[in-house]
């Protein structure tokens, strides 16, 4: 992104979360003080580009295996980002035009973005709805709108709830979400460890919160588990994002790295 941001409310002189997440995806939504602060984090946990495109990766594998293996056909994914590559309807209304998707952020400058994401089939539908994900009944209410709520729904929460800081906070928020949903919904969550970098990470995650003004949490893998109590866990179940069923060219997949993902089934 260049030029100048005035007039349109949104600050291109302080870094910001989503243009950073942007910058590591090698996207073209950002200014320089995000990819400033994009290559301090950088220099201290390299590995931080790779996660940002993992976590991109298992979004496209798991929303292509919930449309063409769980036969799903509706979508609420709450946390979106900014558009990118491969968007959940992108992925999911190719393989099913008639697919549904709710896009949920809080951030208003993934609103300002949010049309890219509106542009989906004749067949099927998308909406975005500004909220915060602790904000379930205007989630749910507006949601109503696209989703049909007595049948299955894939929920999706990639890269959110790192955000949520307190755990019964983030944990009411599935909850309440999950009992929304019927049985034989969907529960798919990317969540960031220690796993992997230890002190490094927690290092990135340290500077990061200095300066940003939510602050990121990072879960054990025991903890990112307790999201999914009282599901199945679809195999090979929580693992670091590139072990996820990969596709065959998808590289070094048995490489370990601070982003778990599941999928669980209601
Ligand atoms: C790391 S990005 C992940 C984007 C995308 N899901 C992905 O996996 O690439 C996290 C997103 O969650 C959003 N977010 C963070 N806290 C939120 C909250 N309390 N309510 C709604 N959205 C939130 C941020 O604005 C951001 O767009």
């Amino acid at each position: 992104m260049t030029g100048d941001a005035s007039g349109t409310g949104i600050d291109s002189t302080v870094p910001h979360s989503a243009r950073i997440w942007n910058y590591w995806l090698g996207g073209k939504d950002n200014y320089a003080v995000d990819r400033l602060a994009g290559e301090q984090t950088i220099a201290v946990l390299p590995e931080i580009v790779d996660i940002a495109r993992a976590s991109r990766g298992f979004l496209t594998r798991v929303v292509r295996y919930l449309a063409a293996d769980a036969g799903i056909r509706q979508f609420l994914d709450v946390g979106t980002g900014l558009p990118t590559a491969d968007n959940t309807h992108e992925v999911a209304q190719r393989v099913a035009p008639d697919a549904r998707v709710v896009y949920v952020d809080n951030d208003p400058l993934v609103l300002t973005h949010a049309r890219a994401l509106l542009t989906g089939s004749a067949e099927g539908a998308t909406d975005y709805i500004e909220a915060d994900a602790r904000d379930v009944d205007t989630i749910l209410h507006g949601a109503a709108a696209t989703l049909d709520f007595t049948r299955p729904v894939a929920i999706t929460m990639l890269g959110i709830l790192p955000f949520i800081s307190d755990d019964e906070e983030a944990r009411g928020i599935v909850r309440r979400l999950l009992a929304a949903v019927p049985a034989g919904s969907y529960l798919a969550i990317t969540h960031s460890t220690s796993e992997a970098s230890g002190e490094r990470v927690i290092e990135a995650v340290r500077q990061w919160n200095a300066v940003a003004p939510t602050p990121y949490t990072l879960r054990s893998p025991a903890q990112i588990a307790v999201f999914f109590e009282g599901l199945e866990l679809i195999e090979p179940g929580l693992v670091p994002c590139p072990r996820w069923r990969p596709d065959p060219d998808d590289g070094d997949s048995a490489r370990d790295m601070d982003e778990y993902c599941a999928l669980g089934r209601t």
